[in-house]
Protein backbone atom coordinates (compact mmCIF):
# COMPACT_ATOMS: atom_id res chain seq x y z
CA UNK A 1 0.00 0.00 0.00
CA UNK A 2 1.33 3.01 -0.79
CA UNK A 3 2.23 5.45 2.20
CA UNK A 4 0.91 8.99 2.07
CA UNK A 5 2.55 11.95 3.96
CA UNK A 6 0.29 14.57 5.27
CA UNK A 7 2.26 17.06 2.60
CA UNK A 8 1.48 14.60 -0.18
CA UNK A 9 -1.68 13.83 0.76
CA UNK A 10 -2.29 17.99 0.77
CA UNK A 11 -1.17 17.91 -2.61
CA UNK A 12 -3.62 16.11 -3.94
CA UNK A 13 -5.70 18.22 -6.75
CA UNK A 14 -8.38 20.16 -5.77
CA UNK A 15 -11.78 18.94 -6.76
CA UNK A 16 -14.93 21.03 -6.39
CA UNK A 17 -17.32 21.07 -3.28
CA UNK A 18 -21.20 20.41 -3.36
CA UNK A 19 -22.02 23.44 -0.50
CA UNK A 20 -25.95 22.85 0.19
CA UNK A 21 -27.86 26.29 -0.01
CA UNK A 22 -31.15 27.51 0.63
CA UNK A 23 -34.31 25.66 -0.47
CA UNK A 24 -32.38 22.23 -1.20
CA UNK A 25 -29.87 23.64 -3.79
CA UNK A 26 -26.66 23.15 -3.74
CA UNK A 27 -23.56 25.23 -5.14
CA UNK A 28 -20.42 23.82 -6.63
CA UNK A 29 -17.46 25.51 -3.94
CA UNK A 30 -13.83 25.16 -5.65
CA UNK A 31 -11.66 23.40 -2.99
CA UNK A 32 -7.70 24.02 -2.32
CA UNK A 33 -5.53 22.34 -0.67
CA UNK A 34 -5.39 24.40 2.16
CA UNK A 35 -8.96 23.81 2.88
CA UNK A 36 -8.47 20.43 5.07
CA UNK A 37 -5.53 22.22 7.49
CA UNK A 38 -6.23 22.78 10.74
CA UNK A 39 -4.59 24.34 13.89
CA UNK A 40 -2.02 27.06 14.32
CA UNK A 41 -0.33 28.20 10.84
CA UNK A 42 1.05 31.51 9.18
CA UNK A 43 0.49 32.50 5.45
CA UNK A 44 2.06 35.36 3.47
CA UNK A 45 1.98 35.90 -0.08
CA UNK A 46 5.09 34.43 -2.22
CA UNK A 47 7.90 36.66 -1.17
CA UNK A 48 7.12 36.64 1.92
CA UNK A 49 8.05 32.92 2.94
CA UNK A 50 10.35 33.14 5.41
CA UNK A 51 8.11 36.08 7.22
CA UNK A 52 5.57 33.41 7.25
CA UNK A 53 8.76 31.14 8.71
CA UNK A 54 9.64 33.75 11.19
CA UNK A 55 6.10 34.51 12.31
CA UNK A 56 4.95 31.17 13.41
CA UNK A 57 8.36 30.55 15.35
CA UNK A 58 7.75 33.77 17.03
CA UNK A 59 3.94 32.42 17.55
CA UNK A 60 5.92 29.58 19.16
CA UNK A 61 7.89 31.25 21.98
CA UNK A 62 4.75 33.39 23.06
CA UNK A 63 4.85 36.70 21.03
CA UNK A 64 1.95 39.01 20.83
CA UNK A 65 0.34 37.99 17.17
CA UNK A 66 0.62 41.06 16.00
CA UNK A 67 4.14 41.38 16.89
CA UNK A 68 4.69 37.82 14.87
CA UNK A 69 3.10 39.34 11.74
CA UNK A 70 4.69 42.63 11.81
CA UNK A 71 8.68 40.95 12.68
CA UNK A 72 8.07 38.83 10.01
CA UNK A 73 7.33 41.27 7.52
CA UNK A 74 9.87 43.25 8.65
CA UNK A 75 12.48 40.53 7.01
CA UNK A 76 11.06 41.34 3.75
CA UNK A 77 10.77 45.14 4.17
CA UNK A 78 14.84 44.99 5.42
CA UNK A 79 15.01 42.80 2.06
CA UNK A 80 16.92 45.89 -0.79
CA UNK A 81 16.30 43.15 -3.05
CA UNK A 82 12.53 43.16 -2.72
CA UNK A 83 11.90 45.94 -4.70
CA UNK A 84 8.16 46.74 -3.71
CA UNK A 85 8.67 46.51 0.15
CA UNK A 86 10.57 48.77 2.20
CA UNK A 87 14.27 49.09 2.03
CA UNK A 88 14.74 49.00 -2.07
CA UNK A 89 11.28 49.47 -2.73
CA UNK A 90 10.83 51.34 -5.93
CA UNK A 91 10.11 55.32 -5.79
CA UNK A 92 7.21 57.54 -6.85
CA UNK A 93 7.28 59.95 -9.93
CA UNK A 94 10.33 62.10 -7.98
CA UNK A 95 12.32 59.22 -7.62
CA UNK A 96 11.48 59.39 -3.45
CA UNK A 97 10.11 56.16 -1.83
CA UNK A 98 6.70 56.30 -0.18
CA UNK A 99 5.95 53.07 1.60
CA UNK A 100 2.49 52.17 3.48
CA UNK A 101 1.65 49.47 5.69
CA UNK A 102 -1.34 48.27 8.13
CA UNK A 103 -1.36 45.82 11.06
CA UNK A 104 -4.43 44.26 12.35
CA UNK A 105 -4.92 42.17 16.01
CA UNK A 106 -7.86 40.27 16.37
CA UNK A 107 -8.16 39.89 19.99
CA UNK A 108 -8.81 43.56 20.59
CA UNK A 109 -9.79 44.48 17.00
CA UNK A 110 -7.43 47.12 17.14
CA UNK A 111 -5.78 48.63 13.65
CA UNK A 112 -2.66 50.69 13.05
CA UNK A 113 -1.97 52.01 9.36
CA UNK A 114 0.96 54.78 7.81
CA UNK A 115 0.51 55.88 4.24
CA UNK A 116 3.04 58.23 1.93
CA UNK A 117 5.58 57.63 5.24
CA UNK A 118 9.12 58.61 3.67
CA UNK A 119 12.54 57.69 5.21
CA UNK A 120 11.33 54.51 7.06
CA UNK A 121 12.28 51.39 5.87
CA UNK A 122 10.01 48.99 8.52
CA UNK A 123 6.42 51.04 7.76
CA UNK A 124 4.45 47.94 9.51
CA UNK A 125 6.52 48.38 12.96
CA UNK A 126 5.24 51.98 12.68
CA UNK A 127 2.01 50.65 12.10
CA UNK A 128 2.26 49.00 15.12
CA UNK A 129 3.05 51.93 17.38
CA UNK A 130 0.21 53.82 15.70
CA UNK A 131 -1.98 50.29 17.02
CA UNK A 132 -0.41 50.43 20.17
CA UNK A 133 0.27 54.38 21.54
CA UNK A 134 -2.68 56.17 20.02
CA UNK A 135 -6.17 56.19 19.44
CA UNK A 136 -5.77 56.73 15.96
CA UNK A 137 -6.27 53.72 12.88
CA UNK A 138 -3.78 55.76 9.84
CA UNK A 139 -1.55 58.43 10.03
CA UNK A 140 -0.41 59.45 6.74
CA UNK A 141 2.69 61.67 5.37
CA UNK A 142 4.56 64.41 7.03
CA UNK A 143 2.71 63.83 10.30
CA UNK A 144 3.32 59.71 9.82
CA UNK A 145 7.15 60.71 9.23
CA UNK A 146 6.56 62.95 12.81
CA UNK A 147 5.02 60.15 14.73
CA UNK A 148 7.70 57.82 13.03
CA UNK A 149 10.82 60.37 14.38
CA UNK A 150 9.17 60.05 17.83
CA UNK A 151 8.95 56.39 18.05
CA UNK A 152 12.48 56.36 18.03
CA UNK A 153 12.54 55.08 13.95
CA UNK A 154 15.89 56.73 12.25
CA UNK A 155 15.44 58.40 9.16
CA UNK A 156 17.72 56.93 5.67
CA UNK A 157 17.36 56.90 1.93
CA UNK A 158 15.49 53.89 1.18
CA UNK A 159 16.56 53.97 -2.47
CA UNK A 160 19.19 51.41 -3.56
CA UNK A 161 21.92 52.45 -6.85
CA UNK A 162 19.57 49.59 -8.41
CA UNK A 163 16.31 51.18 -8.04
CA UNK A 164 17.73 54.34 -8.62
CA UNK A 165 18.89 53.61 -11.77
CA UNK A 166 15.64 51.73 -12.79
CA UNK A 167 13.80 55.30 -11.88
CA UNK A 168 16.24 57.23 -14.18
CA UNK A 169 15.50 54.74 -16.75
CA UNK A 170 11.70 55.22 -16.68
CA UNK A 171 12.11 59.13 -16.13
CA UNK A 172 14.57 59.43 -19.26
CA UNK A 173 12.66 57.48 -20.92
CA UNK A 174 9.28 59.05 -20.38
CA UNK A 175 8.87 61.41 -23.43
CA UNK A 176 11.01 62.57 -25.65
CA UNK A 177 9.59 66.40 -24.91
CA UNK A 178 11.72 66.62 -22.28
CA UNK A 179 15.07 68.13 -21.84
CA UNK A 180 16.37 64.23 -20.68
CA UNK A 181 17.50 62.07 -23.27
CA UNK A 182 16.31 58.90 -23.99
CA UNK A 183 18.07 55.76 -24.34
CA UNK A 184 17.94 56.25 -27.84
CA UNK A 185 18.31 59.66 -27.99
CA UNK A 186 22.05 59.28 -26.66
CA UNK A 187 25.42 59.16 -28.41
CA UNK A 188 27.00 56.00 -27.09
CA UNK A 189 30.70 57.71 -25.62
CA UNK A 190 34.20 57.94 -27.74
CA UNK A 191 35.90 55.64 -25.01
CA UNK A 192 35.16 54.56 -21.46
CA UNK A 193 33.29 56.98 -19.16
CA UNK A 194 35.00 57.90 -15.88
CA UNK A 195 32.13 56.03 -13.76
CA UNK A 196 31.98 56.07 -9.47
CA UNK A 197 31.73 51.77 -8.99
CA UNK A 198 28.82 50.17 -9.16
CA UNK A 199 27.27 53.37 -11.13
CA UNK A 200 28.32 51.82 -14.87
CA UNK A 201 25.07 50.73 -15.62
CA UNK A 202 23.54 54.51 -15.51
CA UNK A 203 24.79 55.16 -19.46
CA UNK A 204 24.41 51.81 -20.89
CA UNK A 205 19.90 51.23 -19.78
CA UNK A 206 18.53 47.97 -20.11
CA UNK A 207 16.50 47.84 -23.49
CA UNK A 208 12.35 48.66 -24.09
CA UNK A 209 10.37 50.58 -21.81
CA UNK A 210 10.04 50.94 -17.80
CA UNK A 211 6.94 49.30 -16.53
CA UNK A 212 4.68 50.24 -13.85
CA UNK A 213 5.34 47.62 -10.64
CA UNK A 214 3.15 46.49 -7.87
CA UNK A 215 4.38 44.22 -5.23
CA UNK A 216 3.72 44.05 -1.63
CA UNK A 217 3.73 41.72 1.45
CA UNK A 218 1.42 40.07 3.64
CA UNK A 219 1.56 37.78 6.58
CA UNK A 220 -1.34 36.39 8.15
CA UNK A 221 -1.28 33.71 12.00
CA UNK A 222 -3.55 32.09 13.87
CA UNK A 223 -2.60 31.04 17.13
CA UNK A 224 -3.57 27.35 18.81
CA UNK A 225 -5.90 29.45 21.16
CA UNK A 226 -7.89 30.44 17.57
CA UNK A 227 -6.87 34.18 17.53
CA UNK A 228 -5.36 35.65 14.61
CA UNK A 229 -3.52 39.29 13.23
CA UNK A 230 -2.82 40.32 10.01
CA UNK A 231 -0.25 42.61 8.46
CA UNK A 232 0.52 43.87 4.84
CA UNK A 233 3.02 46.68 3.89
CA UNK A 234 4.11 48.26 0.45
CA UNK A 235 6.36 50.73 -1.27
CA UNK A 236 2.84 50.48 -3.38
CA UNK A 237 2.61 51.68 -7.25
CA UNK A 238 5.95 52.44 -8.80
CA UNK A 239 6.48 55.62 -10.25
CA UNK A 240 2.88 56.82 -8.69
CA UNK A 241 1.85 60.10 -7.93
CA UNK A 242 3.92 61.76 -4.75
CA UNK A 243 0.79 60.88 -2.21
CA UNK A 244 -1.29 57.96 -3.70
CA UNK A 245 -2.01 56.07 -1.39
CA UNK A 246 -2.88 52.09 -2.11
CA UNK A 247 -4.74 49.51 -0.63
CA UNK A 248 -2.42 47.92 1.65
CA UNK A 249 -2.73 50.70 4.61
CA UNK A 250 -6.41 50.57 4.20
CA UNK A 251 -8.05 48.43 6.47
CA UNK A 252 -10.88 46.21 4.70
CA UNK A 253 -8.92 46.88 0.98
CA UNK A 254 -5.63 45.27 0.94
CA UNK A 255 -5.70 44.06 4.54
CA UNK A 256 -8.20 42.80 7.41
CA UNK A 257 -8.71 40.22 10.11
CA UNK A 258 -11.80 39.36 12.48
CA UNK A 259 -10.99 37.51 15.62
CA UNK A 260 -14.22 35.19 15.14
CA UNK A 261 -13.65 34.59 11.47
CA UNK A 262 -10.00 34.59 10.17
CA UNK A 263 -7.71 37.03 8.14
CA UNK A 264 -7.33 38.34 4.51
CA UNK A 265 -4.80 40.11 2.42
CA UNK A 266 -3.57 41.14 -0.97
CA UNK A 267 -0.58 41.92 -3.42
CA UNK A 268 -1.57 43.97 -6.97
CA UNK A 269 -3.26 46.86 -8.06
CA UNK A 270 -4.17 48.91 -4.92
CA UNK A 271 -7.02 50.66 -6.80
CA UNK A 272 -8.67 47.28 -8.01
CA UNK A 273 -9.62 46.25 -3.77
CA UNK A 274 -9.39 49.78 -3.16
CA UNK A 275 -12.58 49.59 -5.36
CA UNK A 276 -13.97 46.37 -3.98
CA UNK A 277 -12.99 46.02 -0.46
CA UNK A 278 -12.03 42.71 -1.24
CA UNK A 279 -9.90 41.54 2.24
CA UNK A 280 -12.87 42.44 3.99
CA UNK A 281 -15.34 40.77 1.66
CA UNK A 282 -13.33 37.52 2.29
CA UNK A 283 -13.51 37.72 5.75
CA UNK A 284 -17.35 37.99 5.04
CA UNK A 285 -17.38 35.15 2.80
CA UNK A 286 -15.36 33.27 5.00
CA UNK A 287 -18.23 34.16 8.29
CA UNK A 288 -20.87 32.64 6.18
CA UNK A 289 -19.11 29.49 5.42
CA UNK A 290 -16.76 29.69 2.24
CA UNK A 291 -13.54 27.98 2.21
CA UNK A 292 -10.77 30.35 2.28
CA UNK A 293 -9.63 29.73 -1.71
CA UNK A 294 -12.79 29.78 -2.71
CA UNK A 295 -13.90 33.21 -0.36
CA UNK A 296 -10.56 34.61 -2.59
CA UNK A 297 -11.70 33.50 -5.62
CA UNK A 298 -14.82 34.76 -5.35
CA UNK A 299 -13.21 38.54 -4.52
CA UNK A 300 -11.09 38.06 -7.45
CA UNK A 301 -13.86 37.77 -9.49
CA UNK A 302 -15.96 40.56 -8.12
CA UNK A 303 -12.90 42.38 -9.31
CA UNK A 304 -13.00 41.09 -12.73
CA UNK A 305 -16.65 42.01 -12.66
CA UNK A 306 -16.91 45.61 -11.32
CA UNK A 307 -13.36 46.54 -13.82
CA UNK A 308 -15.89 48.32 -16.31
CA UNK A 309 -13.10 50.59 -17.56
CA UNK A 310 -11.82 50.18 -21.09
CA UNK A 311 -8.25 51.19 -19.83
CA UNK A 312 -8.24 47.93 -17.63
CA UNK A 313 -9.24 45.54 -20.30
CA UNK A 314 -6.47 43.81 -23.05
CA UNK A 315 -7.46 43.27 -26.55
CA UNK A 316 -9.29 39.79 -25.53
CA UNK A 317 -11.59 41.23 -22.80
CA UNK A 318 -9.90 39.99 -19.93
CA UNK A 319 -8.59 42.51 -17.51
CA UNK A 320 -4.91 43.81 -17.67
CA UNK A 321 -3.63 43.81 -14.45
CA UNK A 322 -3.00 41.02 -11.63
CA UNK A 323 -4.46 40.87 -7.76
CA UNK A 324 -3.57 38.11 -5.52
CA UNK A 325 -5.76 37.00 -2.29
CA UNK A 326 -4.73 34.92 0.75
CA UNK A 327 -6.67 33.93 3.39
CA UNK A 328 -6.54 32.10 6.55
CA UNK A 329 -9.58 30.74 8.52
CA UNK A 330 -10.18 30.96 12.31
CA UNK A 331 -10.26 26.92 12.18
CA UNK A 332 -6.54 27.05 10.10
CA UNK A 333 -7.65 26.20 6.76
CA UNK A 334 -5.75 28.68 4.56
CA UNK A 335 -6.16 29.50 0.66
CA UNK A 336 -5.22 32.15 -2.17
CA UNK A 337 -6.65 32.93 -5.19
CA UNK A 338 -5.26 35.32 -8.17
CA UNK A 339 -6.26 36.93 -11.75
CA UNK A 340 -3.99 34.65 -13.74
CA UNK A 341 -2.41 31.19 -13.37
CA UNK A 342 0.71 30.50 -11.70
CA UNK A 343 -0.01 32.26 -8.04
CA UNK A 344 1.14 30.32 -5.42
CA UNK A 345 0.33 31.26 -0.78
CA UNK A 346 3.38 30.66 1.32
CA UNK A 347 2.93 28.77 4.28
CA UNK A 348 4.26 27.98 7.42
CA UNK A 349 2.58 25.37 9.40
CA UNK A 350 3.73 22.12 11.44
CA UNK A 351 4.70 20.92 8.23
CA UNK A 352 7.31 23.24 8.26
CA UNK A 353 7.44 26.13 5.49
CA UNK A 354 6.07 25.54 2.06
CA UNK A 355 3.90 26.74 -0.93
CA UNK A 356 0.40 25.54 -2.71
CA UNK A 357 -1.49 26.96 -5.55
CA UNK A 358 -3.76 29.49 -5.72
CA UNK A 359 -7.16 29.00 -7.28
CA UNK A 360 -7.58 31.41 -10.38
CA UNK A 361 -9.80 32.93 -12.33
CA UNK A 362 -8.66 32.89 -15.75
CA UNK A 363 -7.56 29.74 -17.19
CA UNK A 364 -4.32 30.88 -19.33
CA UNK A 365 -1.36 33.47 -18.31
CA UNK A 366 -2.15 37.11 -19.21
N1 LIG B 1 -1.13 46.58 -3.44
C1 LIG B 1 -0.17 47.57 -3.30
C2 LIG B 1 -0.53 48.85 -3.86
O1 LIG B 1 -1.22 48.91 -4.86
O2 LIG B 1 -0.12 49.86 -3.32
Amino acid sequence: MTHLTRRAFLAVPPVALLVPVAGGAVRHEPTSVGDSHRGPAAIASLNGLRAAERAYALMQEGYDLADCVVQGVRIVEDDPNDTSVGLGGLPNEDGVVELDASVMHGPTHKCGSVASLRGIRNPAMVALEVLRRTDHCLIVGEGALRFARQMGFVEENLLTESTRLEWLKWRENMTKEDDRLDDDERDAPVGKTFVEPGKAAAMAGAAGPVKHHTGTVHCSVLTKAGDVSSCTSTSGLSWKIPGRVGDSPIVGAGNYCDNEVGCAGSTGRGEANLANLSAFLIVESMRRGMNPAAACLEAAKRVVANSKERRLKGPDGRVNFDLKFYALRKDGAYGAATLFPGGKLAVCDETGPHTIDALHVYDTPM
